[in-house]
Parts: C-alpha cells; sequence; structure tokens
C-alpha cells in the first residue's frame, strides 16, 4: 500500500496493526522539508511538520519486520511521478491524503492511475462537500463522468474542521466490476 501524506504515522500505525497481509507499506511526505508557504498552499491546518527520523523510528517499530516500510521525502511533484514510472500496476491500495491544493491532489491522483493494481482502491481523504478551492471534489466530480472509474462515496460525512464537510470517496477501475468486498463479480460476459 501507499500512504499520501503520512505526518506523525498515526494513520499508518493504524494500517499496520489492522491490515492482514500487508507486505509492503509506502509513505510519501515532506517531513522536515516542510515550509511556512508550502504551509499555507497546501492548507496543512493542524499538521505540523514531523522529523523523518522519528516517524520511520515509529512505523519500523510498529511493523515488527513484517513489512517492508519506505519512507519517501520530499514533495509529490517531485518524488512520485518517477516512483510511479518504476513501480506502476503495482499497488492494491493509495490513501491519498497529504497536500490540500487542487494542483497537488490532481498530480496524487495522475500518479495513482499508473501505481494502482487492476484490482486496485484510490482512496481520497479530503472530499470537502462546501469547498470547492481546495480538496478532492472538484476532481472526483469530473472522475464521476470517466466511464474508466468507478467512485464510491463513503456514508460518513462529518462536519470536524473549519466549518468543512468532510467524506472520504473510493475509485477503482470501472471495468474490474468488483463487489464490496473486492472480489470479482460473476456476470454473463465473464
Ligand atoms: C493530513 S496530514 C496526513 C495525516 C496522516 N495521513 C494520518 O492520517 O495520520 C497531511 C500530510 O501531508 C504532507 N504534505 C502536504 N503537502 C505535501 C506535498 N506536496 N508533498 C508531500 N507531502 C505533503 C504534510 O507534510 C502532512 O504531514
Amino acid at each position: 500500500m501507499i500512504e499520501v501524506g503520512v505526518w506523525r504515522g498515526d494513520r499508518a500505525i493504524q494500517f499496520l496493526s489492522l491490515a492482514r497481509n500487508l507486505t509492503w507499506y509506502a509513505g510519501f511526505d515532506l517531513f522536515e522539508e516542510m515550509d511556512s508557504e508550502t504551509f499555507a498552499s497546501e492548507k496543512m491546518g493542524a499538521c505540523h511538520p514531523q522529523s523523518y527520523e522519528h516517524v520511520k523510528q515509529r512505523l519500523d517499530t510498529a511493523s515488527n519486520g513484517n513489512c517492508r516500510i519506505d519512507l519517501v521525502q520530499g514533495s509529490t511533484h517531485s518524488t512520485l511521478p518517477a516512483f510511479a514510472l518504476k513501480h506502476a500496476g503495482t499497488f492494491d491500495f493509495i490513501y491519498l491524503d497529504g497536500g490540500h491544493s487542487l494542483e497537488t491532489i490532481a498530480n496524487d491522483w495522475n500518479c495513482s492511475k499508473q501505481l494502482m493494481s487492476d484490482k486496485g482502491l484510490v482512496v481520497f481523504d479530503d472530499y470537502y462537500l462546501n469547498d470547492t478551492t481546495r480538496g478532492a471534489k472538484p476532481l472526483i466530480d469530473a472522475l464521476l463522468s470517466d466511464k474508466a472509474y468507478r467512485v464510491r462515496f463513503f456514508p460518513v460525512v462529518e462536519d470536524i474542521i473549519d466549518d468543512l464537510q468532510i467524506t472520504m470517496v473510493t475509485v477503482s477501475r470501472a471495468s474490474e466490476n468488483r463487489n464490496y468486498s473486492g472480489q470479482r463479480e460473476k456476470s454473463a460476459s465473464r
């Protein structure tokens, strides 16, 4: 799996402890390369920068050698495209929770499209129902009419930060024709 936007590693530790058969976690973040200008343009709210070494230690401890952990430091505008070329089609689960600017979400999705396996799921953490100047809503709304992808909204909508109404969204390849357990559905054409 890939997590874009690792921050302190809290969610990564949940993935590592709850996921079955997780063999490779690759996390992308600026860590201490985050500067005040980027912090403002990526609309980071309360996510103050963490040190790469500290987070790496936390995740290595949590994985206890059971899962490969790679942390890639830098802006995803420079790190993800090359990684996507090298590992196209490899990842079953990609969790996008990095920068919140429209440009960064577009970059992270363009790379995720390459990185996701045929049965892969990409989860966008930040779909804001009441704000289209940041977050995933403009991109996801455009994907709704793209027949190559299937878009599903999480049922819970929470109004938690900054008067934002937030939900998460899952995107998978439409051609895979999957049911909710992620298994291939039987259909007349198969
Ligand atoms: C919301 S936090 C991630 C929280 C984490 N996923 C969790 O659930 O615990 C967003 C993270 O994205 C990182 N980030 C923001 N813009 C970025 C960019 N352009 N490239 C790489 N990382 C970025 C920030 O440094 C921050 O740690």
